[in-house]
């Protein structure tokens, strides 16, 4: 056996986990909640995995007591979940509906009582599908009715949560919802993913504005994205090209603008010709100050030129020689590039990890353990490239693991599993797998051991 060290982290890092509303809640048409584009994605045929829908979900509405249990007993210090908007105001303007706003506040207090940091999203994607009828994210006006729900939210839990995250993942509701059409909207268009892009952003800096004005003093806001850093396949002049468009389409597209106010300068011959027309001051509302920057991460991308590839002749492609989970490459070392380059190229004063974790086939054994080696071995790996991230003086202020229960992946349904805590979709049971029993373990000893090398 190798020799082990023990990785020890700072004293005031966060470790938590993170979820999302339509993923988990369920009671899609209780207490007043309006229908959300993923309602109407998830109920059109052949957009999801056996037609599968986030109707029940792991019924965390009704079990969100059990499951802040489980928090607690796993010491848990954050949770970052999200609200749904439609649960709050059910068409997405006008007046709140206070079952919706009841809920979460009871959740905020539950949280705070067990010792747990709310560490809330305000948008993860299930927009009010009255929006999306007058347009959605192709409106800007979309953008003003979302710093009216914002500001809703601060009123009513602005004096208890002290963490707010704008946006989660802007990229994917753009381009997968808009470009590809894998997501909720559904649509395929560029012109409406460029508007996506554009609109997203600037509902980012009014909801800065609205939580400025409507939290407590003092409250750190941020966003989160998905970024990925991008490989050149081989060290030919045309993969290297290849991956700096793809980084560009990838990272710089959502970061250069909310971090710098301008949008990347090479996406004039890629994207730009689709964004809608850019008023005076919107660069200026995009780039508000944050205090953090939420990072999601699973895996890297490798590009390789491809001339037939649609805007960036760049075609993301999947090498051999690493492991795979179900869904994606796994490449930890990526996790450390990735944020060395972002405090080199942006410097936030803060990251967070706002996001990580592996779906794998996970089992229930005859003995009602899950035996998720896998995910242990996954999250062992990355949380070692926190580390490592730390040494180098990089700000990383905590990390957060996706997800903490097995949820509705989107439209994969529920076939991918990527909780911490196993959840028998029949019966909704929850089985705390080994993963989430180890990963107690390092938040109690602030660290982790690895094998030395
Ligand atoms: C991220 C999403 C999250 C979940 C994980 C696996 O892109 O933010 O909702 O789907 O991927």
């Amino acid at each position: 056996m190798s020799d082990q060290k023990f990785l020890s982290f700072p004293k005031d890092f966060t470790w938590g986990v993170a979820t999302s509303s339509y993923q988990i809640e369920g009671a899609w048409s209780e207490d007043g909640r309006g229908l959300s584009i993923w309602d109407t994605f998830s109920r059109t045929p052949g957009k999801t995995y056996k037609g599968e829908n986030g109707d029940t979900a792991a019924d965390h509405y009704h079990r969100w007591k059990d499951d802040i249990e489980i928090m607690k007993s796993l010491g848990l210090q954050a949770y970052r979940f999200s609200i749904a908007w439609p649960r709050i105001q059910p068409i997405g303007k006008g007046e709140p509906n206070q079952a919706g706003l009841d809920f979460y506040d009871r959740l905020v207090d539950a949280l705070l009582e067990a010792g747990i940091e709310p560490f809330p999203t305000l948008y993860h994607w299930d927009l009010p599908q009255a929006l999306q009828d007058e347009g959605g994210w192709e409106n800007r006006e979309t953008a003003s009715y979302f710093a009216d729900y914002v500001s809703i939210v601060a009123k009513k839990l602005g004096d208890r949560v002290s963490k707010w995250i704008t946006h989660n993942e802007p990229w994917v509701m753009a381009m997968l919802g808009h470009l590809f059409g894998q997501h909720a909207p559904g649509m395929q268009d560029p012109y409406a993913a460029g508007k996506a892009v554009h609109y997203l952003l600037l509902s980012h800096g009014y909801a800065v504005d609205a939580l400025r004005e409507d939290s407590q003093p003092g409250a750190q806001i941020g966003i989160t994205l998905n970024l990925s850093p991008v490989y050149p396949y081989s060290g030919s002049n045309e993969d290297l090209l290849a991956a700096e468009r793809l980084d560009t389409m990838l990272n710089k597209i959502f970061l250069d603008p909310l971090i710098c106010g301008l949008y990347p300068e090479n996406m004039s011959s890629m994207f730009a010709a689709f964004l809608p027309e850019i008023l005076p001051g919107d660069m200026e509302i995009i780039a508000r100050p944050i205090d953090f920057l939420g990072v999601n991460y699973y895996n890297r991308t490798v590009a390789q030129y491809n001339p037939d590839f649609p805007v960036v002749q760049a075609e993301p492609v999947n090498p051999e020689g690493n492991e795979y989970s179900q869904m994606w490459e796994i490449y930890p070392e990526g996790l450390f590039d990735l944020l060395e380059r972002i405090h080199k190229d942006y410097h936030p004063e803060t990251i967070y990890v706002t996001e990580n974790g592996i779906c794998v086939p996970d089992g229930v054994d005859f003995d009602n353990r899950v035996r998720d080696y896998r995910r242990i071995d996954y999250l062992q790996s990355h949380i070692a490239q926190v580390h490592r991230t730390i040494q180098a003086g990089i700000p990383i202020k905590g990390y957060m693991v996706w997800s903490l229960l097995d949820n509705f992946e989107w439209a994969y349904g529920y076939q991918m599993r990527f909780g911490l805590v196993y959840v028998d979709f029949d019966n909704q049971k929850r089985i705390i797998k080994d993963s989430g029993t180890w990963y107690g373990k390092v938040i109690e000893n602030n660290g982790v051991s690895v094998a030395e090398k």
